[in-house]
C-alpha cells in the first residue's frame, strides 16, 4: 500500500507545488534491512552534567561500528545522544539546550534524537525530579520541532539498569524505530545475556502470534521469522487458507484455533508443549472492532470485543504461566494494544475499553515475569495503512494519517519491527511498558 500524498510531495512538481502552499512535505523514512549499519552517519555523543552512562554508550556505539564525532560541525551527526543522566536542579537544563540546539540543527535527515535520564520517580529532591521531568516535556516538543523523518525519545535509566542500555538504545537509533516518536521509555535492571546475534536475535526461538493470517498479525510473523524465530500462526479456523499461507511463507507452523473458545487455552498449551516442547515468545495480536455510539451498543458487539481484545490474552497467558515449563525462562509477552485506548475514540467505548484494559493487565503481570526473568509488554499502533485504512473514506484518512509528527501513516512492519525488539533478549530490561508505534499522534498525547 503506497502512500500516494507522500509520494507526490517527493516528487519534482510535487515538492515545488507543497512548498509554494505550504503544505506537510512527509518523508521517506528510514527502515530497517537486515545487513544495514545501525546508522548512515556518524553519531554525536554529549553530556549534561555528570552523567554516568558515557563509557556505556562509548562502548556500544564502539561495537556496532557507529563513528563518534566531536562535533557537528566536524560532519553531520546520523544520530544525538545526550547522558542527561545527573542533572540536580533545573539550572542544570541550560546544558541541554546548549548541546542540543546546534547538534540538532545539522541533524540528517530520518536523524535520531535519544536522550538517556534519570527517573524522575528516582530523585532524591523536589528539584532533581523537576529536572529529570522537564526532560520529558523538552524531548515531546523537540520531536514535533523534527522534520525529515527524523524522531526523538527519551530513555528513562534507573541506578543498576546500565547493562539493560544497550538493546533500547540500538533499536532507538535503527530504522526498526521509524515510526516510534516523542516517546518516554522506563528501564529496569535485568541481566541481559551477551553475544545477540544482531541479525537474527531470536535464532532458536518459538514464537505464537495470534490473528497472523494477515493484517499486523502476518507482518508480526514475517519480521519474527526474519529474525530467526519459528513462528506458531494462529487465526481462526474461517481464515485458515490465508493462515496456511503466511505459515508456509515464514517456514512455520499454522494453528487454527478461536482464542475466545473454552479450551483454546488448554488447546494451545497441549500444541506447544506437544510440537515445540514449550515457548518463548507470545504476541496477543488478534483484535477486532464492533464500533457503535455507547447509547446504541448492544451487550454482543460489548461482549464480542472485550472476549477477543482482552479475555482471551488474559486466558491465554494465565494458561502459559500455570502449565510447568512451557512458557520458557527469560519469555516475552507482548499484547497489541491501542492508541485508541489511550486517547478514546467516538464510537470506540466496546474497543477503547479493551485496549486500555490490554494495559492494565501487563503493568500489572510485569512484577510476576520479573521474577521469572521474563518480560511483558504492551505496543499501541496510532494510525497503520492497512486494508481496512485504506477502505476508509479519504478525508477521513487523510486526516487521521497525517496527525501526527511525521505527518504519514505507519506500516505494519513499524509495529512490527517494534514486537521483534522486545522480543529479543537485549530488550530484558523493558518490562511493564507501554510502546506507542503512532508517529507521535497527536491523539492522546
Ligand atoms: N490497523 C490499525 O491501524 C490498528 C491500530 C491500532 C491497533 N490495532 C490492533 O492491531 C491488531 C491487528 O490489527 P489488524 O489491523 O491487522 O486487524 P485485522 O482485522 O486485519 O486482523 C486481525 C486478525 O485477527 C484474527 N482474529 C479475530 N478474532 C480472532 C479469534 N477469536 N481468534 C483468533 N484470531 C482472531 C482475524 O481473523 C484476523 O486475521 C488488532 O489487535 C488491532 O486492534 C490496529
Amino acid at each position: 500500500m503506497t502512500d500516494w500524498y507522500r509520494d507526490f510531495a517527493n516528487s519534482g512538481v510535487g515538492t515545488t507545488i507543497t512548498k509554494q502552499l505550504g503544505l506537510p512535505r512527509p518523508a521517506v523514512l528510514r527502515r530497517y534491512e537486515p545487513g544495514q549499519p545501525l546508522l548512515p552517519g556518524p553519531a554525536l555523543l554529549g553530556s549534561a552534567g555528570k552523567g554516568r552512562l558515557h563509557d556505556v554508550l562509548t562502548e556500544l556505539l564502539r561495537d556496532a561500528g557507529v563513528a563518534v564525532v566531536a562535533s557537528a560541525e566536524e560532519e553531520r551527526p546520523a544520530a544525538v545522544l545526550l547522558d542527561a543522566t545527573g542533572l540536580t536542579s533545573p539550572a542544570d537544563l541550560a546544558a541541554v539546550r546548549e548541546f542540543l540546539a546546534p547538534a540538532v540543527k545539522r541533524l540528517m535527515p530520518s536523524g535520531r534524537v535519544l536522550v538517556l535520564a534519570d527517573p524522575p520517580a528516582e530523585a532524591a529532591a523536589p528539584a532533581q525530579a523537576a529536572a529529570c521531568q522537564a526532560l520529558d516535556g523538552l524531548v515531546r516538543s523537540l520531536a514535533k520541532e523534527l522534520r525529515d523523518g527524523s524522531t526523538a525519545n527519551l530513555v528513562q535509566v534507573p541506578a543498576g539498569a546500565e547493562r539493560a542500555l544497550a538493546g533500547p538504545v540500538r533499536f532507538f537509533l535503527s530504522g526498526r524505530s521509524a515510526y516510534v516518536d516523542g516517546q518516554v521509555l522506563g528501564l529496569s535492571p535485568a541481566d541481559v545475556p551477551a553475544g545477540e546475534d544482531r541479525d537474527r536475535p531470536l535464532a532458536g526461538k518459538v514464537a505464537v502470534v495470534t490473528g497472523a493470517a494477515r493484517g499486523i498479525g502476518a507482518a508480526i510473523a514475517r519480521v519474527l521469522a526474519r529474525d530467526g524465530a519459528h513462528v506458531v500462526a494462529v487465526d481462526v479456523p474461517a481464515a485458515g487458507q490465508a493462515l496456511a499461507a503466511v505459515a508456509n511463507e515464514v517456514g512455520g507452523t499454522a494453528l487454527q484455533l478461536d482464542i475466545t473458545a473454552a479450551d483454546a487455552p488448554s488447546r494451545l498449551v497441549g500444541h506447544l508443549r506437544g510440537r515445540h516442547g514449550g515457548v518463548d515468545v507470545v504476541v496477543h495480536n488478534a483484535g477486532i472492532t464492533r464500533d457503535k455510539l455507547l447509547v446504541n451498543m448492544d451487550a454482543a458487539r460489548w461482549a464480542s470485543v472485550m472476549a477477543v481484545n482482552l479475555q482471551a490474552q488474559l486466558d491465554l497467558t494465565q494458561a502459559l504461566l500455570d502449565a510447568e515449563g512451557v512458557l520458557r525462562p527469560a519469555a516475552r509477552v507482548i499484547s497489541v494494544s491501542s492508541q485508541t485506548g489511550i486517547a478514546g475514540n467516538r464510537g470506540q467505548t466496546n474497543y477503547a475499553a479493551s485496549k486500555a484494559g490490554i494495559i492494565g493487565m501487563v503493568r500489572a503481570w510485569a512484577p510476576t515475569f520479573t521474577e521469572r526473568g521474563a518480560t511483558v509488554n504492551a505496543v499501541a499502533p496510532g494510525f497503520i495503512v492497512t486494508e481496512m485504512t485504506a477502505s476508509m473514506p479519504l478525508g477521513t484518512r487523510e486526516v487521521g494519517a497525517r496527525l501526527n509528527s511525521l505527518q504519514q501513516g505507519g506500516l505494519p512492519v513499524d509495529v512490527a519491527e517494534t514486537i521483534a525488539w522486545l522480543a529479543a533478549p537485549g530488550s530484558a530490561g523493558v518490562n511493564g511498558q507501554v510502546v506507542r508505534v503512532c508517529g507521535q499522534s497527536l491523539m492522546g498525547a
